[in-house]
């Protein structure tokens, strides 16, 4: 099913469950908005030691039967953001991107899942995300859709999982990685930068009338 399918069957999902506050947050939003996220990268030439979660967890691709009850629909007493952050993974597991890579120990999780996205799918980006993301380079990936399981947050997972991601990226092949991140959120800008990536663009998106345009201005660029 193509992305803005997914949204809208979504929307509705949200409305019947009672979430239409968050409803109109993203048809207003679609309506009119200027938003900004922060691009950042990664060169994987030079080396990043992995910092440490709390707990020891190691990153692996997502395989058939990993418990995913953390993305519930159905769990009691669901705040807004939590079903519209939970509709929003399982939309980019349904797509069809590949690699979901998940979180693990040896005994417990998921606790975390994120896809590293290889050039080789940026036809499946452009389908399902549109023009958010700039068309990747043979040497590029993207990190894209990570979430930490709500009662594992604070844990320094994101960031471990990243650095261990991105070791992935580089058996195969890739020099550099990217991922964006909102402006206004700084759980994920702090993982990022922990995990040794560095801003280097900021993407400026603005909705008028549900139609979007998006714009990559290089930060060197603003700074001079
Ligand atoms: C963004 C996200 C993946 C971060 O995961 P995480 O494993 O909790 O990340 P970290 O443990 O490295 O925390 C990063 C920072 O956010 C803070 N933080 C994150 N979640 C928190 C929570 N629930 N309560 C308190 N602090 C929290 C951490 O303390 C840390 O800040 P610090 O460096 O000042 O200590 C997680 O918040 C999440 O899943 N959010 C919903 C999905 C989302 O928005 N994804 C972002 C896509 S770009």
């Amino acid at each position: 099913m193509r992305g803005w399918l997914l949204r809208l069957r979504d929307l509705v999902r949200l409305l019947i469950t009672g979430h239409a506050g968050r409803v109109w947050r993203v048809v207003s939003h679609r309506l009119y908005s200027n938003c900004s996220s922060i691009g950042l990268r990664r060169d994987l030439t030079v080396p990043f030691p992995a910092p440490a979660a709390k707990l020891p967890i190691v990153v692996r691709p997502l395989i058939a039967g990993d418990d995913l009850t953390f993305l519930d629909l159905t769990a009691p007493g669901l705040s807004d953001d939590q079903m519209f952050e939970r509709l929003g993974q399982r939309r980019i597991l349904r797509s069809g991107l590949e690699t979901c890579y998940v979180a693990v120990t040896p005994d417990g999780g998921p606790y975390f899942m994120e896809w590293l996205v290889l050039a080789s799918a940026n036809d499946r980006v452009r389908a399902f995300f549109g023009n958010l993301y700039p068309r990747l380079r043979a040497d590029e990936a993207l990190l894209e859709g990570a979430y930490t399981v709500e009662a594992f947050r604070g844990q320094g997972i994101m960031a471990s999982a990243m650095t261990q991601m991105a070791a992935r990226a580089a058996e195969a092949g890739v020099r550099w990685v990217i991922t964006f991140v909102d402006e206004t959120y700084p759980p994920a800008m702090k993982a990022s930068v922990r995990a040794g990536f560095q801003p280097y663009v900021r993407r400026v998106e603005t909705y008028r009338l549900l139609r979007r345009r998006v714009a990559f201005i290089a930060l060197d660029r603003i700074a001079s």
